[in-house]
């Protein structure tokens, strides 16, 4: 079906803001200005920023906290999520749940957003319709980051949480490496003085890690990093 929908036959106006392969991908004509985080929430469910939108149920914007101190973005929803259309709902969210509780960080007191805002899937050759996640391209990180910028200008954290590469990168660029960067205080290049980010690795990975227990203590270790962060005057 996705197939039959590609931009040729479809009106000007349409083809405009439906880019097709060779067209720049980018949100940005869909973010309103001046919006708050509920305007910016309901423009980013009509997104069509990147073709992402063509197979995924709908859009999964941000939730939680309008205040928080802290915001965790994610890499991109998963399946679970894609249904739902809430970040964090799936198995990656208890994980992470519980990490963040041990760290010392109540996690509704916290902002979750993802880099990357519909699900990219794809299918296995003889196994049905399970849909197995992709990772996002540069291209899509890319597209999609108007979102992430903001919410990010509205909601003004103290910290910023990347978890994982695809965050990383939307957040400090392309360069990014999770096994080099995670665990520190790092400045955001473009979110002006105030913030920081700090890396660690997805909660997904820890759930796929041989050994999941050393993979999940590394995640607590470097969110104690944010915890401690938070704790100073
Ligand atoms: N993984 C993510 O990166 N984000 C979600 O919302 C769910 C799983
Ligand atoms: Fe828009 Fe991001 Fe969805 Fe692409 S992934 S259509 S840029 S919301």
């Amino acid at each position: 079906m996705a197939a039959a929908r590609g931009s040729a036959g479809k009106p000007a106006a349409e083809r405009r803001t439906d880019p097709d392969e060779s067209a720049a991908y980018t949100a940005e004509p869909f973010v309103p200005r001046g919006a708050d985080l509920a305007a910016l929430r309901e423009a980013a469910a009509g997104c069509r920023g990147c073709p992402l939108h063509r197979e995924a149920t709908q859009t999964v914007f941000g939730a939680g906290d309008p205040g928080a101190r802290v915001v965790l973005v994610g890499e991109q929803p998963g399946d679970q999520e894609d249904r739902q259309g809430r970040p964090f709902v799936g198995p990656a969210g208890q994980v992470l749940t519980r990490a963040l509780d041990e760290a010392g960080i109540d996690p509704t007191e916290t902002y979750i957003t993802n880099a990357v805002k519909h699900f990219k899937f794809g299918h296995l050759p003889g196994r049905g319709k399970r849909r197995i996640h992709k990772s996002p391209s540069l291209r899509e990180i890319s597209a999609c980051r108007p979102w992430l910028t903001a919410e990010l200008s509205l909601i003004d954290p103290e910290l910023i949480v990347a978890l994982g590469a695809t965050a990383g990168k939307a957040l400090l660029g392309s360069s990014f490496r999770v096994t080099k960067q995670r665990g520190m205080l790092l400045p955001v290049p473009e979110e002006g003085a105030r913030e920081c980010v700090v890396a660690t690795i997805h909660p997904s990975a820890v759930l796929r890690a041989d050994d999941r227990e050393a993979a999940y203590q590394g995640l607590v270790s470097d969110l104690r990093v944010v915890a401690e962060a938070l704790g100073r005057p």
